[in-house]
């Protein structure tokens, strides 16, 4: 560690006078600057008006919008009486792990009326991505878009008209971090939310929501980028819009090969750049809905409920449209794009036709060697009631969720601040499982009876800088089995395999593929199956991995992933920042 920090700032001294060199000055790094003021709002959505935790002000928040190779720097100023940190969505943090924001995992949260400057440079990113809270269940409201403007042209062809961000929410009329401490003082599920949402607005499915409806003017025989994100809280997604196919460019901020469809499915933490051209004829609304609604894969209560927006045509003979008088017409039977709720097959056909572009210009790294392989259960887990309390949960238990059956703890004090000191420490061990504690048919017993009381603790995977890594997430059927959205924090990955059942160490690899797998930073694991993903650690630091359901997290679906230092000082974490948050 010594070592790390003399040499890192002269090496990025040599750094910055190499790349001033390389780079004329009208290309060399911007510092672009943000202020986000984290405070409460009135806002009124399904006739319910209610204090909503923004940035800004603003439902969703400011957009983030910035070119590659920036530097980036936002202020977060809280303004409210809780804590809080905010978490830029898939931006590796190369060496920046202080910026990363996960409370608890790499910083102290920012207690109210502090600030703390999160710095990060965006270099080799591009795409769409997204930030958002990362404390309790905050990150319903406070989000937005993150946009890296590629150095480059895009890699496809088609002339943009106009680039669109489409960011689903969704909207609870109580207060979520209170729907959170619920869940876990009774030991049930949490309560459903009401409505999900297109850029804040639940639209004419919902009550007194025809004026929040989200519309989109377009131009006949035009091109669309939209900058599709979801940002729900526990609903993965399907999204389509009626007649119009969709040609799917990017995830997760990382090129794909096109390819075209007339729905997507989206996680909690995924994103996804489509092409679309207005190249419809419309009728004499000259509008066509989009929605979006549950991808549904568990036995649980779940909302149910459709967003529903419109693209709007511009032509000569219409005026301007008044959907919000005739919201009656656009009945579902008008979205027959849309998948039915429960159709894995759609689902699973979707994600494999996801590969990476793997071209001269953006090639796939994937390890086609490994170092390591780890082997975890995702998994929910049906708790015995402590003696003298009552629990809420099926059959008078509570629920829990795990990895390789540890519920993962998030210690009231910084976890990156305890690896960078050094301190042997009674918080954290680093102990985590690489297989699964006991082998059993995962995917095959009894939801019911064969469920396993979990182990709580803050065990972490220590691995050395730069070993190739594969990690089989391995669903069980405890409870119910269900698509569980893992992310990972600190690197992007690459999937290069999936199937339903269990996975079998002697016969699927063999079917990995190895040559043009997606790359992305969060990974749908089939329902009642698993999913493999490869990648190098090289970006020392401490990094959270979590399901993006965030009932699973606040169950315990997460674990903490050291990358030790490199031997070279450009392999080291940098030190922490001096307006670092104290816990
Ligand atoms: Cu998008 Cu740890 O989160
Ligand atoms: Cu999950």
């Amino acid at each position: 560690m010594e070592g790390c920090h003399h040499q890192s700032s002269r090496l990025l001294m040599m750094g910055i006078l190499f790349l001033a060199v390389i780079f004329p000055s009208s290309s060399s790094p911007t510092t672009r600057r943000f202020q986000f003021n984290v405070q409460w709002k009135k806002v009124t959505r399904l006739c319910h008006t209610k204090p909503l935790l923004t940035v800004n002000g603003k439902y969703p928040g400011p957009t983030i919008a910035v070119h590659e190779g920036d530097n980036v720097e936002v202020k977060v100023t809280n303004l409210i009486a809780t804590n809080t940190t905010i978490h830029w969505h898939g931006i590796r943090q190369l060496r920046t792990g202080w910026a990363d924001g996960p409370a608890y995992v790499t910083q102290c949260p920012i207690r109210g009326g502090q600030s703390y400057t999160y710095k990060f440079s965006v270099v080799d990113h591009r795409g769409t991505l997204l930030w958002h809270a990362h404390y309790s269940w905050q990150r319903v409201s406070v989000y937005g878009a993150i946009i890296i403007y590629p150095r480059m042209p895009y890699p496809f062809k088609a002339p943009i008209q106009d680039e669109v961000p489409i960011i689903f929410g969704e909207w609870w009329n109580d207060d979520t971090e209170e729907v959170e401490r619920e869940m876990m003082r009774t030991g049930d599920g949490p309560k459903i939310s009401e409505a999900y949402t297109i850029n804040g607005m639940p639209g004419p499915l919902y009550p007194c929501s025809n004026k929040d409806t989200f519309i989109q003017n377009v131009v006949p025989g035009k091109t669309y980028l939209l900058r599709i994100i979801n940002a729900a809280l526990n609903a993965e997604l399907f999204f389509a819009i009626a007649n119009h196919t969709l040609t799917v460019v990017e995830i997760d901020g990382l090129y794909t090969k096109p390819f075209t469809t007339t729905a997507i499915m989206i996680a909690p933490g995924q994103t996804t750049n489509v092409l679309l051209t207005a190249d419809q004829v419309p009728d004499s609304s000259a509008m066509f809905p989009m929605a979006a609604n549950n991808y549904v894969t568990s036995i649980f209560p779940f909302d149910n409920s459709t967003t529903m927006g419109f693209l709007l045509y511009k032509t000569i003979t219409t005026p301007r449209a008044k959907p919000l008088n005739r919201p009656a017409v656009y009945s579902l039977s008008s979205l027959y794009n849309l998948p039915q709720m429960k159709d894995t097959a759609f689902a699973t056909a979707f994600s494999s036709k996801l590969r990476s572009l793997a071209s001269a210009q953006y090639p796939c790294n994937v390890p086609k060697t490994i170092d390591k392989r780890i082997v975890t259960t995702i998994s929910l887990n049906l708790q015995d009631c402590p003696a003298n309390q009552t629990c809420k949960g099926y059959n008078g238990k509570r629920f829990f969720a795990s990895m390789n059956n540890q519920s993962f703890i998030r210690p009231f004090e910084s976890i990156l601040e305890g690896h960078y000191k050094n301190l042997t420490h009674h918080l954290f061990s680093s102990d985590f499982p690489e297989k699964p504690p006991t082998t059993f048919d995962y995917t095959g017993v009894n939801p019911f009876t064969s469920n396993m009381n979990t182990q709580f603790g803050t065990k972490l995977l220590v691995v050395p800088y730069g070993s190739s890594l594969e990690i089989v997430m391995q669903g069980t059927s405890f409870l119910s089995v269900e698509n569980h959205p893992i992310h990972f924090h600190g690197h992007n990955f690459f999937i290069v395999g999936r199937g339903f059942g269990n996975f079998d160490v002697n016969k699927d690899p063999q079917n990995y593929n190895l040559v043009d797998p997606p790359e992305r930073n969060t990974v749908a694991v089939p329902t009642g199956g698993w999913a493999a993903i490869r990648f190098k650690a090289d970006n020392p630091g401490v990094w959270f991995i979590h399901c993006h359901l965030e009932e699973h997290t606040s169950w315990g679906l997460a674990m903490g992933l050291v990358v030790q230092n490199g031997p070279n000082p450009s392999q080291c974490l940098l030190p922490p920042p001096a307006d670092l948050p104290s816990c």
